[in-house]
């Protein structure tokens, strides 16, 4: 009775130390670890790789933290969204083992001085508009992965580059663990879920709907013949062009590998756009397959 209890609440870790003895255990019990790496905020799109953890490893872990080093001087690290306690409440459905929420102290101390860089396929996309980005999550995924040491850690398709960079980062620094990547969790209209959209005004929420919608109008170029990428590239410029205040930073038709763009769709390709709405940045993408 007690255990079951147990269960229903994920214990949170906010020490190295702690998280180095809660994972100790279940790997000399011998279970399969599992890590799930958020900020926060958490959504169904966090939740479905919560519950693919929880399904292919005994232990799963999530953790929690906003890492300032992934964010621009610009950019949203004040504004994003802290919400440990609706976190917490979110995920014991989902019942991973454990939840690792540390302070930046704990992560970075005060002399952190090692950094991550991953090169080609984080320089396109979004490494031109977010320079540094991708450094700051290299650095804090691989942090993660030396304190967990997970059998597997699970991203989401929503972020495809990320996905790809920190599969590139595992490959090239020979880390043992298998990348899983889960499908993109949208709302009923196609919006993928975002910890951003709740930056979105009613207005710009309905508006940001033009991602999906020029992402499936590549997809029925494709599927009628249609195989130039500037012309499929024109078509999405265009119907995003058609929500009001909306600003492009890319719109791409790129190598699911290399992420290099393609001009022409004659194997699967990845179809991936950024926009603006009123400020607030958005990304999708998805798979074309001629
Ligand atoms: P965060 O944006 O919180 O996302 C955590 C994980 O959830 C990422 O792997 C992301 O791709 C996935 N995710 C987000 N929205 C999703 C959706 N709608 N459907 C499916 N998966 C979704 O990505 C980060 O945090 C950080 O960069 C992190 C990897 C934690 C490093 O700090």
């Amino acid at each position: 009775m007690i255990r079951a209890m147990q269960d229903r609440v994920p214990q949170l870790v906010t020490t190295i130390a702690g998280l180095r003895e809660a994972v100790a255990a279940a790997r000399r019990a011998g279970q399969r670890i599992g890590l799930v790496p958020t900020m926060g905020a958490l959504h169904e799109g966090h939740l479905s790789l919560v519950r693919a953890a929880k399904r292919e490893c005994p232990c799963a872990v999530v953790s929690i933290y906003v890492n300032p080093s992934q964010f621009g001087p610009k950019e949203d690290l004040a504004a994003y969204p802290r919400t440990l306690d609706a976190d917490l409440a979110a995920l014991s459905a989902c019942r991973p083992d454990w939840v690792f929420a540390p302070s930046n102290q704990e992560m970075y101390g005060r002399d952190h001085a090692t950094w991550v860089e991953v090169g080609s396929v984080a320089q396109p996309l979004e490494g031109v508009f977010r320079p540094g980005h991708f450094r700051g999550v290299t650095t804090v995924v691989l942090k993660l992965l030396n304190l967990v040491q997970p059998d597997a850690a699970y991203f989401g398709q929503k972020d495809f580059q990320q996905a790809c960079v920190v599969g590139r980062m595992v490959a090239d620094l020979n880390v043992p663990v298998t990348i899983r990547v889960g499908p993109t969790v949208r709302e009923p209209d196609g919006l993928a879920m975002s910890s951003r959209n709740r930056y979105l005004s009613p207005a710009a929420r309905q508006r940001a709907v033009v991602l999906w919608k020029s992402l499936q109008l590549a997809r029925r170029l494709v599927e009628q013949g249609e195989r130039r990428a500037e012309t499929i590239l024109a078509g999405m410029r265009e119907l995003v062009a058609t929500a009001e205040d909306v600003q492009i930073d890319y719109v791409a038709l790129a190598d699911p590998q290399t992420l290099q763009p393609v001009e022409a769709v004659s194997r699967p390709t990845l179809a991936a756009l950024a926009v603006r709405i009123e400020g607030t940045r958005l990304i999708d993408n998805c798979l074309l397959e001629p």
